[in-house]
């Protein structure tokens, strides 16, 4: 190679890197040029769906933590099954995802393809959705970095072992949480998201039912409670939607009540009596329940974290045009 010709090759790849590296930086305002109306549009997308449907915002953050625990913030959670690929929503674990999630990140992905098409990816989408509606309930504010890109994989047998379950002894949950660099006072301060939505019964039954010994149910929670519990689940075998708010002091407030009804044997899941049980999560659960500030600051900053975990820029991703499948 001539000298001439070396330093064109320098010269193309120094520019491709830049170029590169410019296309995978993050910033808030990362649309401002390419879709003004962003933020508006997502604003108002939220608003109207979680007015009429009120259990949106609880729906949608679960949805993003099952899509970001799963390989990264990259929207693999939406996309729908084909004869030729199980995918991600439809692990068992992911099927109680409730509808009204998908489509709020439906709706707002319409509007935004409308004002600015293949511009806005679904991936940025379920992040600021989550953030936005977390707030819209009384939850902290926090940033959302913007710019990740959509992946084109997405695949049900990938996702066991990888999402914890609420009879997952605590070790097993710290060590999900821990495997993506979450400490486990991250892990507390995330578990908060169960202060809003519900879970359905079949989730818990194991914990209210059938019980030889006396109590009849799983001692960690309180006895009225539990009776509570085993009379509004008589029935789920039949009805396998019949469910139970997580936080059942203020259900649809984004609040530190979650952590203050866990002492008193008031939490729901088993994985949720667990944080007070075990000595490693406790603490933690002691100080949110004193001081909601504390909460909300550490909830905020694992939110942040967690919205950027695993998340793919520049050319190692795409915008899909639809948010459910691959176009
Ligand atoms: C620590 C381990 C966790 C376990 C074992 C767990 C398990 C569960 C289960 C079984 C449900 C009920 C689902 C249903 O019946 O429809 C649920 C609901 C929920 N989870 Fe978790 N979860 C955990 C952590 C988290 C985290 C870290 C977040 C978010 C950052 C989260 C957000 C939610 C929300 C918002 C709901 C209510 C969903 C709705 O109302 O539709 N969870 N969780």
């Amino acid at each position: 190679m001539t000298k001439p010709q070396q330093a064109l090759c320098i010269l193309i790849f120094s520019f491709s890197f830049l170029v590169n590296l410019a296309e995978s930086r993050l910033s808030i305002d990362y649309y401002s040029k390419s879709c003004p109306r962003f933020n508006q549009i997502m604003q108002d997308t939220i608003t109207n769906k979680q007015i009429t449907s009120p259990t949106t915002a609880a729906a949608t953050l679960r949805l993003f933590f099952h899509d970001c625990l799963l390989n990264g913030c990259d929207s693999s959670i939406l996309i729908t099954s084909t004869p030729f690929n199980k995918a991600e929503r439809d692990a068992d674990i992911n099927l109680s995802l409730p509808g009204d999630a998908f489509d709020v990140i439906t709706r707002a992905k319409t509007a935004l393809e409308l004002q600015c098409p293949n511009t806005v990816s679904c991936s940025d989408i379920l992040a600021v959705a989550t953030r936005d509606l977390v707030t819209m309930v009384g939850g902290p504010y926090y940033n959302v970095y913007l710019g990740r890109k959509d992946v084109r994989v997405s695949k049900a047998a990938d996702v066991e072992g990888n999402l914890p379950k609420p009879t997952m002894p605590m070790s097993q949950i710290i060590d999900i949480f821990a495997k993506r660099k979450f400490s486990v006072q991250e892990m507390v301060a995330l578990s908060g998201a169960h202060t809003i939505g519900f879970s359905h019964c079949n989730e818990f039954s194991g914990n209210i039912y059938n019980y030889s010994r006396i109590p009849h149910y799983d001692a960690h929670y309180n006895p009225r409670f539990a009776e509570a519990l085993q009379k509004a689940c008589a029935d789920y075998q039949k009805n396998p939607t019949l469910s139970v708010f997580n936080d059942i002091m203020s259900p649809n407030k984004f609040d530190n009540l979650y952590y203050q009804n866990l002492p008193k044997g008031l939490g729901l899941l088993e994985s949720d009596h667990g944080l007070f049980n075990d000595p490693r999560t406790k603490p933690y659960v002691e100080l949110y329940a004193r001081d909601q500030n504390e909460f909300f600051k550490a909830f905020a900053r694992a939110m942040e974290k967690l919205s950027l975990y695993g998340i793919k820029t520049g050319r190692r991703g795409e915008i899909r045009r639809r948010c459910d499948a691959f176009n």
